[in-house]
């Protein structure tokens, strides 16, 4: 693995191996001693130009636990804001020998721009381009799904025949991407269900179904997970819906719809949330909520991308 800009190309296996590393990362993170050293005197550049807090601090978080020396680069305030191009950054942040970089941006493309330009030599992670993809999220997720539905037996596992209903505004959303594309190759049945308004042109010919009705999807599917996304207002520059009220009545997991969840169907959100829009405090809080749990794992998941990306030799690490 070069560079992790997208879940769409990598492979079963890839992905099993990265779900399996960070497995041993979370191991890691139960000892008295959480750092490893094995990223000792690698320098990893977190380039953000969009805003990001737990994302951020996840990447920050993992390299730090691996050893790596963490510069934050974040576009506001730098000379970025004075009209520097992505070119002329990336060739600063080479010059000053950054050995990986991890780079947000709200142009979808970004990142791949920057792995095929020849302006930095350095592996390139994505962590959220624009409305595309954001890679590290959907292995987060599909790593928190194997950890709750095999119960500590999820080493070596795919996603085989379990069942995920992705709900909400698909059409901004970089982590329902990412998702459906590892999903896919984990061998999952993904369900988009969202208002028309908010599902994107040439959803259908995407590997998912797609409906437009919650209660009857949950009540058909009974799906293993439901991940509520949250409603992005700071990219909707038209009404997507009537109001607040009426599309927590129509899409949002209220405390009604969460109550007639089977008690074993996780309820995941990428965060943040809008309570009471999208999900209900209820919902979000209860034991069948794994939203704490995913921040955990993103720590577990961004060492394992970090070190494979940067040493991939993972018999020398444990
Ligand atoms: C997501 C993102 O930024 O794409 N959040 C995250 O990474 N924690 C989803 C979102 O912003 O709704």
């Amino acid at each position: 693995m070069r560079h992790l800009l997208t879940t769409k190309h990598l492979s079963r296996d890839a992905a099993i191996q990265i779900l399996d590393v960070a497995e041993d990362m979370a191991d890691v993170a139960n000892r008295e001693v959480k750092k490893l050293p094995a990223l000792r005197g690698k320098t990893v550049v977190n380039l953000f130009f969009e805003d990001s807090t737990r994302t951020r601090i996840s990447f920050e978080a993992a390299a730090k636990r691996l050893s790596a020396d963490v510069i934050n680069f974040s576009a506001k305030g730098s000379s970025v804001s004075k009209g520097e191009s992505l070119k002329d950054t990336a060739q600063t942040l080479a010059a000053m020998g950054a050995d990986a970089v991890v780079i947000r941006h709200q142009s979808s493309g970004a990142p791949q721009v920057l792995a095929e330009s020849g302006w930095i030599d350095a592996p390139i992670v994505n962590a959220g381009d624009g409305t595309h993809e954001h890679p590290t999220q959907a292995l987060l997720d599909a790593f928190t799904m194997r950890r709750r539905l095999y119960n500590g037996q999820s080493r070596g596992r795919d996603l085989d025949g379990v069942g995920v209903v992705i709900v909400g505004d698909i059409l901004h959303s970089r982590v329902a991407r990412s998702n459906l594309w590892l999903l896919e190759t984990l061998g999952a049945h993904v369900t988009f269900v969202a208002p028309a308004t908010l599902v994107p042109l040439g959803a259908e010919t995407w590997p998912v179904a797609i409906s437009y009705d919650l209660d009857a999807t949950l009540a058909a599917e009974k799906p293993d997970v439901v991940m509520m996304l949250r409603i992005q207002s700071e990219r909707m520059n038209a009404a997507f819906f009537p109001n607040a009220r009426e599309y927590s009545r129509e899409w949002g997991l209220d405390d009604v719809r969460f109550a007639a969840l089977p008690t074993d169907t996780i309820v995941m959100h990428p965060g943040p949330m809008n309570r009471g829009l999208e999900i209900s405090a209820a919902a979000a809080d209860s034991a069948q909520s794994t939203v704490l749990e995913q921040v955990t794992n993103g720590v577990s998941i961004r060492m394992a991308a970090l070190y494979l990306l940067l040493s991939g030799d993972r018999e020398a690490l444990l």
